[in-house]
């Protein structure tokens, strides 16, 4: 990896000389016709429309600039070829590697990768059919109805956006996710399974993480009570997804029931690997595969298209051009979707934890934004909610518009009313409402010269607020695996012009540790004194109430 201040480069000083002078979203469409055929990008059944954003052809030719300046098609080559890209860890970045199909070859370390992932996708799929098929029973005989997958984090979020984004795919297992350490997660869980019938999948890369050990812990316990302590059951309602088979070992699960991945997958990229279990028992291997395989496609878009017409590098570049340049701080993702309600969630910690550094890759602190705080909700929800802002709000927020063609529920007229919103919403948002055009209005409501003057202010829309619109045929197994890939290559893509370390996450340290220290506090009854005041003062009176 290069490692090239962005702002030093002649790109970048061009786009802040641009940036003084920004274009107006209303005036590029009135200026150019063609400029939704000019800036928009289809890959298969995914299309992409990013041309409601404030820039012109010379401000894009300089974001692509920026790309070439820092020299992005070399980094995405060392990480497609394996290179130790995540330097503080001194690991790969090879989540790539779990798409690839059977027979391609990737040597790292002296070992073929492929071959590696192929041989646990394999036990993945016999372990599904077992499962799926009734073969594998619980310590009863009893089939299994319920799977409960305890993680956090990486080994959580991607699983349980994934299982509910392709609910219409379930196969007839109930999914459940368990991952905070407040005890009313597992608690509410477990009223609604049956230990004779629930298989847990205990997922963590590292099986150390004190949410998830804490949780596995009161599972087994649940289990064993259920089963009059014979540990014999463990094995039958027990698996383990993890690079740390020697902790899954000593936890008690047979380590022919752990199903293993490697220190090159990012917890935050790891849905794809033994972390996907709980995706393939719920929607199938084959519908599994397929996730795979519409991720792949877009691996191999990202590496051989060119950035003009490459979707990941063009939302990358956009996005920090809104961010960047024109002082986002927030992108908001904002899918049309129900069974998508999880997605920004997801990408909140893509996004966040691999971009949210603040020193560069020579560990100088950086005097420029690097990630942006991702949030959304589903439309038409969060119209009825916080759209206020985005509209008519002094803060500017992109967003990412997500839809779907077609409906898993074509029900009545639901969809199209959904889509008129999803439409209707990106218009409103880049060509708002002018002085005028209000004051038309409520003269034809009747309203008086006087009235109109106080009120129209208020119902004014300015307009030249930017979005991008991903419209998809339909989220099948396919197209989600598709955007899900294209999303995680936009952060690596703008990790790169950052010149940041994107697949580390020391920020998350601090806490952990501080954490731990305060456990024995907690545990006896003494006052604290060893912090400063106001956390002695809050946990004193923690004490004094409990
Ligand atoms: O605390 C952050 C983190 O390390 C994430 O990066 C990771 O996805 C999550 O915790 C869970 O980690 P593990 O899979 O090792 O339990």
């Amino acid at each position: 990896m290069k490692n090239i201040n962005p702002t030093t480069t002649p790109s970048w000083l061009q786009l802040e000389q641009l940036a003084k002078n920004t274009p107006r979203i209303q005036d590029l469409f009135a200026q150019d016709p063609e400029r939704f055929t000019k800036y928009h990008l289809q890959l298969e059944d995914i299309f992409v429309d990013y041309s409601k954003n404030n820039f012109d052809e010379q401000i894009l030719k300089n974001l692509f600039n920026l790309a070439n300046d820092v020299d992005l098609k070399s980094a995405i080559e060392a990480m497609f070829n394996g290179d130790k890209i995540n330097f503080t860890e001194n690991r790969s970045v090879l989540h790539v590697a779990l798409r690839k199909p059977a027979g391609e070859k990737l040597v790292v370390d002296g070992v073929d990768v492929v071959e590696n992932v192929h041989s646990v996708l394999n036990q993945m799929k016999d372990f599904t059919e077992q499962v799926l098929s009734g073969t594998w029973v619980g310590f009863t005989g009893k089939k299994i109805t319920d799977v409960v997958n305890i993680g956090i984090g990486g080994s959580d979020l991607g699983p349980l956006m994934v299982t509910e984004a392709l609910k219409p795919y379930n196969q007839g297992l109930n999914l459940h996710f368990v991952s905070n350490v407040d005890g009313t997660h597992i608690v509410e869980t477990l009223k609604k399974c049956n230990p004779e019938t629930t298989l847990f999948i205990i997922a963590s890369k590292t099986f150390t993480t004190q949410e998830t050990m804490t949780n596995a812990q009161t599972a087994k316990e649940w289990l064993l009570k259920a089963a009059n302590g014979d540990i014999s059951a463990i094995a039958k309602h027990f698996v383990a997804l993890s690079t740390n088979l020697k902790a899954v070992n000593e936890f008690g699960i047979d380590p022919k029931y752990a199903f293993e991945f490697w220190d090159w997958v990012g917890g935050r990229y790891s849905l794809w690997s033994a972390i996907g279990l709980s995706i393939s028992l719920a929607i199938g291997f084959d519908n599994f595969r397929q996730l795979l395989d519409g991720a792949y496609s877009v691996d191999e878009h990202f590496r051989s298209t060119p950035f003009e017409k490459n979707i990941p590098v063009v939302l990358a570049l956009v996005g920090l051009w809104n961010t960047n340049f024109l002082g986002a701080q927030t992108e908001a993702i904002l899918p049309y979707d129900q069974y998508m309600h999880r997605f920004a969630a997801y990408f909140q910690q893509g996004n966040m934890e691999s971009n949210g550094k603040y020193v560069d890759r020579n560990g100088k602190v950086v005097n420029y934004q690097t990630g942006s705080i991702i949030w959304g909700e589903p439309g038409t929800n969060g119209q009825h909610a916080f759209y206020q802002l985005i509209h008519q709000g002094r803060v500017l927020i992109p967003c990412d518009f997500i839809a779907p063609a077609k409906s898993h529920n074509p029900i009545g007229d639901h969809h199209t009313k959904l889509m008129s919103n999803f439409f209707a919403q990106t218009e409103a948002l880049a060509f708002g409402k002018s002085y005028e055009t209000v004051v038309e209005e409520l003269k034809a409501q009747g309203k008086n010269e006087q009235e109109i003057a106080a009120l129209a202010p208020f119902k004014v829309f300015e307009g030249n607020r930017p979005s991008n619109s991903l419209l998809l045929k339909q989220v099948t197994p396919y197209t989600l695996g598709q955007l899900i890939a294209i999303y995680e290559h936009k952060i690596f893509t703008q990790g790169v012009i950052f010149n940041i370390f994107s697949f580390d996450q020391w920020g998350v340290e601090l806490g952990k540790q501080l954490a731990n220290k305060i456990i024995p506090e907690l545990e006896n009854n003494e006052q604290v004194s060893s912090h400063d005041s106001s956390t002695n003062g809050l946990i004193n009176q923690f004490k004094a109430w409990k």
